[in-house]
């Protein structure tokens, strides 16, 4: 039992399989990006690089230069590319730092290309095209033209195009539109002799949806951590067993109390006991990452069963239900996201309870909770 009060356990093994799952889906010749922004996906950067960088991955995708510097701190070589846009007075670090740059447009492109200059150096860029999310990227109908101009540009090497689905876990004829669009700007480039070393599109709804926009490299993040986005569109196949959420967060029973019916639980009493009931007061709170929107919604895995949240979750401290767990006792280990006997608690189950998406979940999980690193070398 660990001493800490509440936590994430992270398995490194599972998170090797999923890469290694991921790899076997794309096939040898397709590389992969692992994206690990927001501290890889609230399991720890530099632990979750080091193990990436131990199991193949290719690239690894970043929101910013923090990220990127951190991960260059774990261990060198590995092309990064930054996937948000970059400010003017972030690009004399990035071109310092070797970080490839995210282009969308011509303005862009002169500014990076004149402090690269200035500082001697070659910038790498990936050029992004817009085919329907409506974030970064230029315009289908320009992308050729910024293209050339990138390539005329002294200082800039273009490594990459790209573009990013809006929706390819639901709406499969969004995406063929997106697919399409993109497809004729590779096209397009392509008739005009010029040749772009790495083309991209597929994020992780991507890699299980879209196998025609595979190219020679995949983006996946939440598929890398075990989770399947979820949507209208659901794999066929049995991927929930292949693939194993590398991520478990747990919290501890402090207080087990009987409650007389009638009795107001939490802050704006929100619940009042129909009836005589055993609540266990838990040690995690949306001060955790234990969204407060989950409030009367959730639950969590309690002495092998699902126990529900009870009135508001507040900071610390949660209230559920533990009439029919009748053993439970301070101390017990209870679980927020993971397995617990045959029980298990997906991070899409608690963002559907929390009216959000696993991907806020899991980057939700705060600093003050300890990531324990099971199964693997970590950093
Ligand atoms: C440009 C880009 N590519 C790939 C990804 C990975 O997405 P996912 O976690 O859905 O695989 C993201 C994440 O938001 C992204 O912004």
């Amino acid at each position: 039992m660990t001493h800490y009060r509440c936590w994430a356990e992270v398995d490194l093994g599972a998170l090797r399989e999923n890469l290694a799952w991921i790899r076997h889906r794309v096939g040898p010749d397709v590389k992969i990006m692992t994206v690990v922004k927001a501290d890889a996906y609230g399991h720890g950067l530099k632990q979750i690089a080091a193990l990436l960088m131990q199991s193949g991955t290719d690239v690894f995708g970043v929101a910013n230069l923090a990220e990127a510097r951190a991960i260059r701190g774990v261990g060198r070589g590995w092309p990064i590319l930054m996937l948000g846009a970059c400010l003017p007075d972030e690009v004399e670090t990035a071109v310092k730092d070797g970080v490839a740059l995210t282009l969308s447009s011509a303005a862009e492109a002169e500014w990076c290309a004149k402090i690269a200059a200035a500082l001697g150096k070659t910038l790498d860029v990936h050029v992004k095209v817009d085919t329907g999310m409506g974030r970064l990227g230029v315009a289908p109908a320009q992308a050729l033209e910024l293209v050339q101009r990138v390539r005329a540009l002294p200082h800039l090497s273009l490594q990459g195009l790209y573009t990013h689905y809006s929706s390819a876990e639901d709406d499969a004829e969004f995406s063929a539109r997106q697919r399409e669009k993109f497809r004729e700007v590779v096209a397009r480039v392509a008739a005009a002799g010029i040749h772009v070393p790495l083309i991209h599109a597929n994020n992780s709804a991507g890699v299980l949806h879209e196998p025609e926009s595979r190219y020679n490299l995949v983006r996946p993040g939440l598929l890398v951590y075990g989770v399947v986005p979820p949507g209208k569109r659901q794999p066929a196949s049995n991927l929930h067993e292949l693939l194993r959420p590398a991520l478990a967060l747990k919290c501890r029973v402090s207080l087990v109390k009987e409650i007389s019916k009638g009795t107001p639980l939490s802050y704006g009493h929100t619940f009042i006991a129909p009836r005589k009931m055993r609540v266990a007061t838990l040690t995690a709170g949306y001060g955790d990452g234990f969204l407060r929107a989950g409030s009367g919604r959730a639950s969590m895995l309690v002495g092998g069963r699902r126990c529900a949240v009870l009135g508001r979750i507040t900071m610390d401290q949660t209230l559920v239900d533990v009439s029919r767990a009748k053993e439970v006792k301070t101390g017990d280990e209870a679980v927020l996201i993971g397995r617990q006997g045959r029980e298990e608690i997906t991070a899409a189950e608690l963002a559907e309870w929390c009216g959000t998406i696993p991907w806020e979940v899991l980057t939700a999980i705060t600093y003050r909770v300890p990531r324990v690193y099971l199964g693997g070398h970590a950093a």
